[in-house]
């Protein structure tokens, strides 16, 4: 009997971002990074392995991938192979629980299932710590979607030291996110590629190193202290300075499009009317929105005058994987 398991990760958005390699064989980042997990957006994978499987099988949303896709998933399931000693090919199913064209289907909620999923099927029983560091090198914002509520990814220094943990979970305050799904654009640049790039050829990168550990400081106290305003004037800053790095890259590139700067403009002005929200960006067009859940309604009013509703989606803090064996 071949055992089929499944398991339902969270997507994360990183308030302190990782935007960086110092390994990229081990998938170790330049600095640390602090995310929340969101309860809205997740993935649902299933693993068997099969004696008659000639190659891994990849189900994406209920179509098979093509090989040049199911790649970087194949050689996932190669370093489960090799740590568990299975021998057999992989039927893989994913769904992704993200609304329609989203463009929040992240990498993040993707391999901490697959992870958490593929061990499992394959006989190993990790702790959250050792899938923490296994969904890593798949990649690596999923380091941190092993977890529920408010995560840090510690930089590390070699695999067993790079991996993520708990800050605050459950979540016992009012802070949420309001994500402005933006019209989907071919995306200029992968993460990994655009922050290879950034790495080798900005000339602001030491810099962001060293503010970024001193913001994984500030951040934790923010955290810590339940204060919104602190968190989300250190993750806007902290996004910003993410985003100049591409800016200052060789050649420049950004993710931005008219939309995006009509909704951080937004943000500003609504914040300069006395509330309470900040905005945060990852590797492509979309906004999200920090904010308490008071004040939800009232954002989402001010944004009607761009956006269509369904094109802002509020989240809360998320819970961590679970897993199912059937
Ligand atoms: C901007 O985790 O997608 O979302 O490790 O190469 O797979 P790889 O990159 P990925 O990069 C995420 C970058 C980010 C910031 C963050 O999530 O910390």
């Amino acid at each position: 009997m071949n055992t089929t398991v499944t398991a339902k990760a969270h997507t994360n958005i990183a308030l302190v971002k990782y935007w960086g390699k110092k390994d990229p064989q081990l998938m170790l980042p330049q600095n640390g990074s602090i995310s929340l997990t969101l309860d809205h957006f997740y993935t649902e994978t299933s693993v068997t392995f099969d004696d008659q499987l000639a190659h891994d099988q990849i189900y994406f949303n209920d179509q098979l991938l093509q090989p040049a896709k199911a790649q970087r998933i194949s050689q996932f399931l190669d370093l489960i192979r090799q740590r568990s000693g299975q021998t057999h090919f992989a039927r893989v199913t994913t769904g992704n629980h993200v609304p329609t064209s989203a463009g929040l289907a992240s990498s993040a909620s993707g391999f901490a299932a697959l992870a958490a999923a593929g061990s499992r099927a394959a006989g190993m029983h990790l702790d959250l710590t050792d899938l923490s560091r296994l969904a890593r090198r798949g990649s690596g914002s999923a380091t941190r979607s092993i977890f529920g509520g408010f995560v840090e990814w510690h930089a590390g220094h070699d695999d067993q030291s790079s991996y993520a943990e708990v800050l605050q979970d459950p979540v016992d305050w009012d802070v949420q996110m309001i994500a402005v799904v933006l019209k989907a654009t071919k995306k200029p640049i992968s993460s990994t590629d655009g922050m290879a790039r950034v790495v080798a050829t900005s000339p602001y990168y030491p810099a962001w190193v060293q503010t970024a550990n001193h913001d994984l400081d500030r951040m934790r106290h923010a955290i810590a202290a339940k204060d919104l305003h602190a968190l989300g004037m250190i993750a806007e800053t902290n996004a910003m300075r993410m985003h100049a790095l591409n800016l200052s890259a060789d050649p420049a590139f950004n993710y931005f499009t008219a939309d995006t700067l009509t909704a951080i403009q937004a943000v500003t002005d609504l914040r300069a009317n006395g509330v309470n929200c900040y905005y945060t960006l990852d590797a492509g067009p979309n906004v999200k929105i920090i904010c308490a859940g008071h004040d939800t309604a009232v954002i989402k009013a001010a944004l009607a005058k761009h956006f269509a509703p369904e094109q802002l989606i509020v989240a809360k803090p998320g819970p961590g994987i679970t897993i199912t064996e059937a």
